[in-house]
């Protein structure tokens, strides 16, 4: 009864979007989350261990549903469905709001963080912080940042000096910098969905890819790579989002259980992702498929001259405040 109450409440007060509140107020918030890699990497484990605190501690009020590799929505219309409220919960690569703000293209700005670490700084900043309300305008709401790691680059051929890149094709992300990051190094790009990965390695519609090790092991695309470098040239990472319309009509106690849950998530995800990404390396050593380039000093600070030029590209679209919060986070302070 108070629950109907509440739910008129919230309806007549001009909110129309009343979807958390279902039609019978007594059954629970469903709350699909939907995203497109495998359960054994970061992500997938962040998805499935939100699922399971959520029942436990919010049995009956609030039920969650997990769509893995992209068998619900894929990076194509994702983020169509959430908006339109057709899936509650996404953790899309920053690398894929383009869209919708220009401002979380820094995560994608080639050797502007050292390692995950750095990465972590920042997001636990203002700056950072901020970021997570610049898409509000799109009914897109920034939940927390998930880690998933540092990005190597693979390829058909020994990648150890930025001209090796020359003339192959590189599948990216949707994003204009990793379009301008590989244009640097002389190599052609095609933005596909990250379920299509491994049949464009293989068939050869493209021959080279970055991704973090997690994402290349749990997709074997170690076993159509014969080369991997290890660059540690940018990051992937995630934030988790909702609907704004949808997470602000969830009554305000639950929403706040919810939000809880979340800080409690994405600790555990941020803490585990490393140690993670660094076992799947070790897997792909394991199998044989896949020679494992390390690059001299050296050779690591040609490519960061080869690519560094783009952040002076972008630097105006991203925000010259965003750049510099960005650039202060390393323990060695780079202009
Ligand atoms: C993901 O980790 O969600 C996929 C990233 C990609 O498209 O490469």
């Amino acid at each position: 009864m108070l629950k109907s109450v509440r739910a008129l409440f919230f309806c007549t007060l001009g909110l129309t979007f009343c979807a958390a509140l279902s039609a019978h107020a007594d059954e629970p918030i469903v709350i699909k989350f939907s995203h497109v890699v495998a359960d054994n990497t970061p992500k997938g484990q962040g998805a499935l261990l939100f699922k399971q605190l959520v029942e436990q501690r919010l049995e009956g009020k609030v039920k969650v549903e997990v769509y893995p590799s992209a068998t619900l929505y894929g990076d194509a219309n994702e983020l169509d469905a959430l908006r339109n409220n057709d899936v509650q919960m996404l953790a899309p690569s920053l690398a894929k709001f383009e869209q919708y703000t220009k401002q979380l293209q820094v995560f994608d700005l080639p050797f502007l963080f050292d390692d995950l670490e750095a990465v972590n700084r920042f997001q636990k900043r203002a700056k950072g912080r901020q970021l997570l309300r610049s898409m509000e305008d799109h009914n897109i709401v920034g939940l927390g940042y998930w880690h998933n790691g540092m990005k190597q680059l693979s390829a058909t051929r020994a990648l150890r000096v930025p001209g090796d890149a020359k003339g192959l094709s590189f599948r990216i992300q949707p994003s204009t910098v990793l379009e301008a990051q590989f244009s640097q190094v002389g190599a052609s790009t095609q933005k596909l969905p990250f379920s299509e990965v491994f049949n464009a390695l293989k068939s050869g519609q493209v021959q080279g890819a970055e991704n973090p090790w997690s994402n290349i092991y749990s997709k074997k695309l170690h076993e159509v790579q014969p080369f991997i470098s290890e660059t540690n040239h940018g990051v992937l990472d995630y934030m988790l989002v909702s609907n704004s319309r949808f997470w602000y009509s969830i009554p305000h106690h639950i929403r706040t259980e919810l939000e809880g849950i979340i800080d409690e998530v994405t600790y555990a995800v941020n803490k585990q992702a490393e140690a993670d990404n660094q076992a799947d390396r070790q897997h792909i050593i394991d199998s044989g498929r896949s020679q494992i380039i390390s690059l001299t000093p050296e050779q690591r600070q040609a490519w960061r001259d080869a690519m560094q030029p783009v952040w002076a590209q972008f630097e105006e679209q991203i925000g010259k405040d965003v750049l510099k919060a960005a650039q202060t986070v390393n323990r060695k302070h780079r202009e």
